[in-house]
């Protein structure tokens, strides 16, 4: 591609994925997470370009079965704007992918809730990868283009275009929790991580308290002086010897419109009484709809729910859990592990409190059309979403922005939603008896109650929705000091 772009958004992923068929064709799928759900709409008629990985691997060169193999080239208009994909080997994938980025940080960002490994081997191929996505940037960046660099994967990035291409201005955006400065501590490379974020002209985070963590980190370990809204950094290529990069926070959102208008269309509704009918009818119909992953704390609520079938607080028959847990980062050992842990208690749960052809939970293993969840937040009278640690989680938002009527949001405070979605019913994912309790109290609070709820967060929600969110962040961009 050698046109110059003005505008790029770089994430490790694409908006779509490649699962190569047996045949030797090529499927493009929606890639998974909320990055995605997120940007999507955004650069929708945006004239941009959008780098990342397709989630395929590179022919290796010295295997004899990748010999003569070719990737299929991504083709034309299955994404919101150009893509421009970032090849990785398999030993790539592992070593960035699958090692640092979700065996490291992932863990490490999200309060350590599993335990991070920290490898040199690790760390060489998130190296070498950042630069490859910094070297692909500013080939393909137009002189004093703006370059949108998001999310845990590619943190170093910044720095590194900004060492090729000072023209450029550079925006980067966190889409994960960022630890206290006591956590990050442990980080063998936390210095070369902070430099590389303050390459950025803007770094965001989804909440004052993720900010506050990384000003944090830029005092304590670069020596720096931050005040409230950013930090001076040195600079040897400008003539004041320095910089400015603004840090502040921007909480993500959705296309509020759009899953509104999903919900209302006559398909969707007549799919939610189906899906309520299918499900026997019950009095109270719970959803959990999470990507799999331990950070979501899908084991909270199916415990929560189970003990509330033991204590007959629920009576069997009377209410159905449906989760639905897309499958992720299935290479990971922790993520192998936690799906065998769900399973287990799911399985349990039905073989001690199922009836036959109804069984109290619905476990689903797989992705779905936003039409077909849109159904689902539709149908459910309570929502639960309940993680140990999660940036935003954006399951919260389409829940309130998809059910219309009276409904309830069960929401741990250690999500980013929690801090703008004070309607919900709000619950310490640690406390187990504290979750039974929001989830009795939910069952049993007033239509009328939790009407004006809703109406509540869905008013605040029209308001901050995605697009919103992104020209703050791009005006904020705009605004910060640039580097030239
Ligand atoms: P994360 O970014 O950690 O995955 P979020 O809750 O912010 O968490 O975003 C998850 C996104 O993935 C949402 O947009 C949600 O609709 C989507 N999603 C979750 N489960 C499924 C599924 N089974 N099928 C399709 N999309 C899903
Ligand atoms: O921020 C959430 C996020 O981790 C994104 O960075 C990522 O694209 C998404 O969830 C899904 O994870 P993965 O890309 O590892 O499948």
């Amino acid at each position: 591609m050698s046109h110059a772009f003005e505008f790029l958004v770089v994430a490790n992923r694409l908006p779509v994925s490649a699962d190569e068929q047996p045949d030797g064709t090529t499927l493009w799928t929606r890639s998974p997470g909320g990055l995605v759900s997120a940007l999507e709409p955004v650069l929708r008629g945006h004239d941009a370009a959008w780098v990342g990985w397709s989630g395929r691997f590179a022919p290796d060169p010295y295997s004899t079965e990748d010999y003569g193999r070719e990737l299929e080239p991504v083709p034309d208009g299955v994404g919101p704007c150009p893509l421009v994909e970032v090849e990785l080997s398999r030993e790539e994938v592992e070593g960035f992918y699958e090692g640092f980025a979700n065996s490291t940080l992932w863990p490490l960002y999200h309060d350590a809730v599993a335990t991070p490994s920290y490898h040199r081997h690790f760390w060489e191929p998130y190296v070498a990868v950042n630069q490859r996505f910094a070297n692909r940037i500013a080939d393909l960046a137009a002189e004093g283009a703006t370059v949108w660099v998001h999310d845990y994967q590619l943190q170093l990035v910044p720095r590194m275009l900004r060492d090729r291409r000072p023209d450029l201005r550079i925006g980067f955006f966190l889409h994960i929790p960022f630890p206290p400065a006591e956590l990050f501590a442990q980080l063998p490379w936390r210095q070369q991580i902070a430099e590389g974020l303050l390459g950025a002209d803007l770094v965001g985070f989804h909440t004052p308290g993720d900010a506050a963590n990384f000003l944090r980190v830029a005092e304590r370990f670069l020596r720096l002086s931050p005040d409230g809204t950013g930090v001076e950094v040195p600079d040897a290529t400008r003539p004041t010897g320095g910089r400015r990069v603004t840090v502040d926070d921007f909480p993500i959102s959705i296309d509020t419109r759009e899953y509104d208008a999903i919900a209302r269309t006559e398909e969707v509704q007549d799919r939610a009484a189906e899906l309520r009918e299918k499900l026997g009818n019950p009095r109270w119909l719970m959803l959990g709809v999470d990507r799999l992953d331990y950070t979501k704390g899908i084991d909270v609520r199916l415990k929560a729910f189970t003990e509330l079938l033991e204590e007959g607080a629920i009576q069997p028959g009377e209410a159905v859990l449906v989760q639905i847990a897309t499958p992720s980062r299935e290479n990971v050992e922790d993520y192998q592990r936690l799906r065998d842990e769900i399973e287990l208690m799911v399985g349990r749960a039905i073989g001690d409190h199922g009836l036959i052809g109804a069984p109290p939970i619905q476990y689903l293993h797989q992705p779905f059309a936003r039409e077909e969840l849109v159904a689902f937040y539709a149908a459910a009278d309570i929502m639960l979403v309940t993680p140990y640690r999660d940036g935003m989680n954006l399951v919260a938002k389409e829940y309130v922005a998809s059910h219309g009527g009276p409904g309830a949001l069960v929401l741990s405070e250690f999500a980013g939603a929690a801090v703008e979605m004070t309607d919900a019913f709000l619950v310490n994912p640690y406390d187990a008896e504290g979750v039974k309790h929001a989830i009795v109290d939910a069952m049993h609070t007033p239509h009328d109650e939790l009407d004006t709820r809703m109406r509540r967060m869905r008013a605040r929600l029209f308001e901050h929705d995605v697009a919103r969110w992104a020209a703050e962040f791009l005006e904020a961009l705009d605004k910060s000091e640039w580097s030239r």
